[in-house]
């Protein structure tokens, strides 16, 4: 795992070297507030779900009207659907540079844009070049574009979690990315991965957990006893919770 790290010591060579700059009030203060939030180095960045205060605005704040959630959410990549918001496209660009995963799962692949932009991501950020697998029960959606040497695309029914190939997850490598967009079964789904995951592993659960109900607190309250906790390096990057998985960048402890 990467760090983004060299904050303090850009920091001190600032003040050193541009004395002007940095004095109270200078052109650099905003560095300080900044490398608060960028770094990756601070010891508290992971925090249980029960610590984690919860509210019915997740939604609205990052969609605050209604234009704004169109053009996010009709985002394509190389011409193919990428429904993602781009604060999460940033995110996981920084996700995958600091984790190097071997192994993308994608629960939810619609066209294959979302695949293939993580393969992308993967060829450039990674020293080892990974794998993307994508899992839908309509493959047919999956459009020819989003062929790519690094993604298999998998036809599953995910409301049966017997019909993931226990066999393909024992053998593919770690670090894990898995990233559920399919919204069904989110935590018995959660559950059963979880036991594939090892620790570093992350598990982003997109969409649902804008919903912020009584499944969903008492789901985050299962994942905390599955030993997981919400890295908020990630959920608070562009202030709390503004994200399309509130509370729920999750890393296996
Ligand atoms: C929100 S879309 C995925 C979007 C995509 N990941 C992206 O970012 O562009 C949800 C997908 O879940 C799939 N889905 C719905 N029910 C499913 C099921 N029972 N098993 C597997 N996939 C399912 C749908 O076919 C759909 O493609």
């Amino acid at each position: 795992m990467k760090l983004a790290s060299g904050y303090k010591a850009f920091w001190e060579a600032a003040h050193k070297n541009y004395p002007d700059q940095t004095k109270p009030g200078g052109n650099l203060d905003w560095i300080i507030e900044i490398s608060s939030v960028v770094n990756a180095e601070c010891s508290d960045r992971f925090a249980k779900p029960s610590a984690r205060g919860w509210n019915s605005y997740f939604h609205a704040k990052l969609f605050p009207d209604r234009s704004t959630k169109v053009g996010a959410l009709a985002q394509t990549y190389k011409g193919l659907l990428n429904i993602k918001s781009p604060f999460d496209l940033h995110l996981y660009t920084r996700l995958i540079w600091e984790l190097q995963p071997r192994t993308i799962l994608e629960l939810g692949s619609l066209q294959g844009g979302s695949a293939l932009w993580f393969a992308d991501q993967l060829s450039v950020l990674c020293e080892n070049k990974g794998e993307v697998h994508s899992f839908d029960i309509n493959t047919k959606c999956i459009h020819p574009d989003a062929t790519h040497p690094m993604i298999n695309f998998h036809q599953v029914d995910l409301s049966n979690i017997a019909n993931f190939d226990e066999n393909l997850l024992n053998n593919l490598p770690h670090p894990w990315l898995v990233v559920d967009d399919a919204h069904i079964q989110v935590f018995p789904i959660f559950s059963h991965l979880g036991q594939f995951l090892v620790s570093g592993d992350y598990y982003v659960i997109e969409d649902d957990p804008m919903r912020a109900d009584r499944e969903i607190i008492d789901g985050l309250a299962l994942v905390e006893q599955s030993g997981f906790l919400i890295d908020t390096y990630y959920t608070d990057a562009f202030g709390t919770n503004l994200t399309c998985a509130p509370n729920a960048w999750l890393r296996k402890a």
